[in-house]
């Protein structure tokens, strides 16, 4: 089974979405087998990455019994990626989908998709309520996205709080992956300030090294509806996710690298 990131944030707007997607189609680019999965009931993912044109079908009506899986789940042009969202859905499913995400049933559903992927990345809602709940619930890893505004370092602790929460109580091998600063602006004193209190308040080695600039090209991928470097000389504008797709594997390296014993590295044969 792949391994499950959750992309996830008290606060809305701070580039989870953004990130889910970019990341997961630099890893995709570095040869991983990717699925990204879009937990919003708001469907941002759906809609940033074009798959609201394609279907109305997804996890609502698998959860409905109105779908099988293999007409929810769609291959990008990107062949190593593929996308699934919640389905073109309506005030009244969102009710059901937060029933079914407290009882479990949605994340049993979003794992047994994920059999045939090395990396699922989850686009999660903001805040602390069940559906994000229910996501950190079957993810093994959490990457936290924060951008540089007060009310954002306000809402860390809440934040942190629920993910120890769900460790303790639900879900043992969750890791915090490392929080991103995102949409810095170096410009701005007043971002760089934030910055300073945001890093005094959590260890170092908690933040990712990369950071997402500010860049309207983020955007103007979005009116496209693709990742960043899909555009056109947009690998270049893409290299600070492509920085987080390495630094990422990078850290799993070094997690691995711990656990081989002495007898271990007697030959390479
Ligand atoms: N690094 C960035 N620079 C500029 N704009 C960005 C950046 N990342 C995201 N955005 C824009 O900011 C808005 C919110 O980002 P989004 O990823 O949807 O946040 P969230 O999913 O946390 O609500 C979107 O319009 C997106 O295009
Ligand atoms: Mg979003």
């Amino acid at each position: 089974m792949g391994k499950i990131i959750a992309v996830a944030s008290q606060k809305g707007g701070v580039g989870k979405t953004i990130t889910a997607l970019n990341l997961g189609h630099c890893m995709s680019r570095f040869g991983s087998k990717v699925m990204l999965i879009d937990g919003d009931p708001q469907g941002a993912m759906g809609i940033t990455s074009n798959l609201s044109k394609q279907t109305e079908l997804g996890l609502m009506n698998l959860l409905k019994n109105t779908a099988k899986p293999e007409e929810i789940v769609f291959t990008t042009k990107e062949k190593s990626m593929s996308v699934v969202w919640l389905g073109s859905i309506q005030p009244a499913d969102v009710l059901l989908l937060e029933d079914e995400a407290r009882n479990g049933t949605f994340g049993m559903l979003i794992q047994s998709l994920t059999e045939d992927y090395d990396y699922v990345i989850i686009d999660s809602p903001s805040g602390v309520g069940g559906i994000p709940a229910s996501l950190l619930s079957i993810s093994d890893g959490v990457i936290m996205t924060i951008n540089c505004r007060a009310i954002s370092l306000k809402t860390i602790p809440l934040f942190l709080k629920l993910i120890k929460s769900i460790k303790d109580q639900h879900n043992p091998k969750l890791t915090l992956e490392g929080v991103l600063i995102t949409m810095f602006d170096s410009r701005s004193a007043m971002e760089k300030q934030i910055l300073e209190e945001i890093k005094k308040s959590l260890p170092g080695d908690v933040f990712f090294k990369t950071m997402i600039p500010y860049s309207e090209y983020y955007e103007k991928a979005s009116l496209y509806s693709v990742p960043i470097a899909m555009m056109p000389k947009g690998v270049q504008a893409a290299r600070p996710y492509f920085e987080l797709a390495l630094e990422l594997k990078e850290r799993e390296l070094m997690v691995e690298k711990e656990e081989v014993s002495d007898e271990d590295i007697v030959g390479l044969f």
